[in-house]
């Protein structure tokens, strides 16, 4: 079984302390952090840019991934790369040219990542699978935390663990200890929690025990 990734996204997190929070989510044992990037267009809502991740970076020595959540994400890879990326996902709706928009992630020493939304068919994945490391198959429509798993995240995991036995396959939205059971059930390998972690009753730390305890 490979190891399953718990990765707190930091839209959820209180952006007045972030540095702190970032430093208490590696404490309890997060194995990289997400930005969530969003341009007010491509979903309606308006969160960080690459000074952020720069921030962030100051912060952890975790990987950080750069959830990019913007149209044409392509003529920002190189801001966000700079700034201490580690993996760029972009989303499969959001660019007409994702073949070259993947090797260019790629030719800037990132990893390269695939989102696509909920309605978005895994067909349209399916030629583009070979060459990216990650793919994010978001289970809520982008743009808040807080929101609530779709069920039928858990089928479309299973279609695309049996295209893809190799690709790393990370869910993301309403990720918690009872989702965490199904979405892993199914061939997730990364969670990004953000409200399950960062808006825990008993705190980050024990919010990333939850869902650990959960898989166990
Ligand atoms: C897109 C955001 C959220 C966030 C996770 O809407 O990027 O998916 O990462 O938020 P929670 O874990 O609170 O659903």
């Amino acid at each position: 079984m490979p190891r399953i990734e718990i990765v707190p996204s930091i839209l959820s997190a209180d952006a007045g302390r972030l540095a702190e929070q970032v430093k208490e989510a590696e404490s309890a044992g997060a194995d990289r952090i997400q930005v969530d990037v969003m341009d007010g267009h491509f979903v309606p809502n308006l969160t960080f840019g690459p000074g952020v991740v720069e921030a962030v970076r100051r912060a952890t020595s975790l990987p950080i991934e750069a959830h990019l959540m913007v149209e044409r994400p392509e003529l920002f890879l190189e801001a966000f790369a700079r700034s201490g990326a580690t993996l760029i996902e972009v989303q499969v709706e959001a660019t007409s040219s994702l073949y070259r928009t993947v090797q260019a992630i790629k030719e800037l020493g990132a990893k390269a990542g695939v989102a696509i939304n909920p309605a978005t068919p895994l067909e349209d994945l399916r030629e583009i699978l070979p060459y990216v490391d990650l793919v994010n198959v978001m289970t809520v429509e982008p743009g808040f935390g807080g929101q609530k798993f779709i069920p039928s995240s858990t089928d479309k995991v299973q279609r695309l663990r049996a295209l893809s036995p190799k690709v790393e396959i990370e869910v993301d939205g309403g990720i918690d200890a009872r989702s965490a059971i199904l979405v892993v059930g199914a061939g997730a390998t990364v969670l990004v929690a953000g409200s399950s972690v960062f808006g825990y009753k008993g705190g980050v730390a024990a919010g990333i025990k939850a869902i650990r305890d959960a898989l166990e």
